[in-house]
């Protein structure tokens, strides 16, 4: 995924009362912040999980305080960073009544509104790319999550999509709004800041199939491949669990680390200061390790952590073949009372790599 950047802001008058907007891309998904200037109330709409900290420094540096944190679907290509955010600020997830999410705290419908200070943010329910999918309407700018992209439209084959719908909901209702709305979707590939509903009408060519079923077979014809991590953002974003990722970055927070070359120091010194815990499986732990070093697997750790590190207060060095699964166990050794346990940065392959000693078989 490409870095983030913040690739249009601007502050325009609208109605007389200014608009402050930004768009934010993290590869090809978008996210908007827009808000009020006079008040300075704000949302933001279709948020990502790696753009957090951006988010609240474009908040803080424009002066807005966020109101709502909206998905306009269920998103299964990228990791919605609504939960998070409502966490952190103690604001609320607004999404469609139809989201599985239990996370939503405003579950809204067709036809309602948010007030953004002296703004509306109208909601139009769009179903079609998914079930729970809703188009964003903010002064003259229409933020079309996956329903309407520029240049294409929504794909339907994924969990609750239903071509017939998303038919409905473009040629009945989003293409009969005023041609001069600006489209602002979820996903642009080609670094198009916008377009207009009139543009898209004219010109996009899955817009041109005019009839429900011809429209319905070319959707279900499409053949597109799945996007990256769909199982795991389905999973995350309808349930509101964590991401791999994310257990990850919450063990490392809570975790020191030991270099390699600390490692390899120390145990050359022979002090013995260490427990070397290798948290692999015995096939692994067989074929190379640090000598020394006490075979524990991840899997059995609270099974036998009693019976084989009886001293809480010795210190633990974790590894394991990448650094991943060692920051785990010693997050969880830590919570155990061990509170000298630290993992080993990179782990075995790391170690291996820097031509570090290894032994092999059992240890006596
Ligand atoms: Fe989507």
């Amino acid at each position: 995924m490409e870095g983030p950047e913040t690739v249009s802001a601007d502050c325009q008058a609208t109605a007389l009362i200014l608009v402050i907007f930004e768009r934010l891309a993290a590869g090809g998904c978008q996210s908007y912040l827009i808000g009020c200037a006079e008040s300075c109330a704000a949302v933001l709409i279709d948020p990502e999980i790696s753009l957090i900290d951006r988010y609240l420094a474009l908040a803080a540096r424009d002066g807005l305080r966020i109101h709502y944190l909206i998905d306009t679907h269920t998103h299964a290509d990228h990791f919605s960073a609504t939960q998070q955010l409502s966490r952190k600020l103690d604001v609320p997830v607004a999404m469609h009544r139809a989201s599985p999410a239990p996370f939503v705290d405003l579950r809204l419908d067709d036809g309602e509104m948010l007030m953004v200070g002296k703004h509306r943010l109208q909601v139009l329910y769009t179903p079609g790319h998914t079930l729970d999918s809703m188009c964003l309407r903010f002064e003259d700018r229409l933020f079309t999550g996956d329903t309407l992209l520029i240049g294409a439209i929504g794909r339907t084959d994924l969990p609750s999509g239903d071509p017939g719908a998303l038919f409905d909901s473009l040629f009945n209702r989003l293409l009969r709004l005023d041609p001069e709305l600006t489209v602002h979707p979820a996903h642009e590939y080609k670094g198009r800041s916008h377009s207009t509903l009139g543009q898209e009408i004219a010109g996009n060519p899955r817009l041109q199939v005019r009839d429900r079923s011809a429209f319905a077979e070319m959707m279900c014809n499409l053949h597109l491949s799945m996007p990256t991590h769909v199982t795991e953002a389905l999973r995350t974003n309808m349930s509101g669990g964590k991401t791999v990722a994310q257990m990850l970055a919450d063990a490392a927070a809570v975790v020191p680390f030991m270099p390699l070359a600390e490692l390899k120091t120390r145990v050359e010194a022979g002090a013995g200061e260490f427990v070397i815990l290798d948290v692999r499986e015995r096939d692994a732990y067989e074929e190379g390790h640090i000598e020394g070093a006490k075979l524990l697997p991840r899997g059995q750790l609270e099974l036998r952590v009693n019976q084989d590190l009886p001293d809480p207060t010795r210190r633990i060095v974790a590894c394991c073949e990448f650094g991943r699964i060692s920051t785990l166990a010693t997050a969880t050794l830590r919570e155990m009372g061990f509170q000298r346990a630290v993992a080993l940065e990179g782990g075995m392959k790391a170690w291996r790599e820097a031509g570090y000693p290894i032994k092999s078989g059992r240890e006596s």
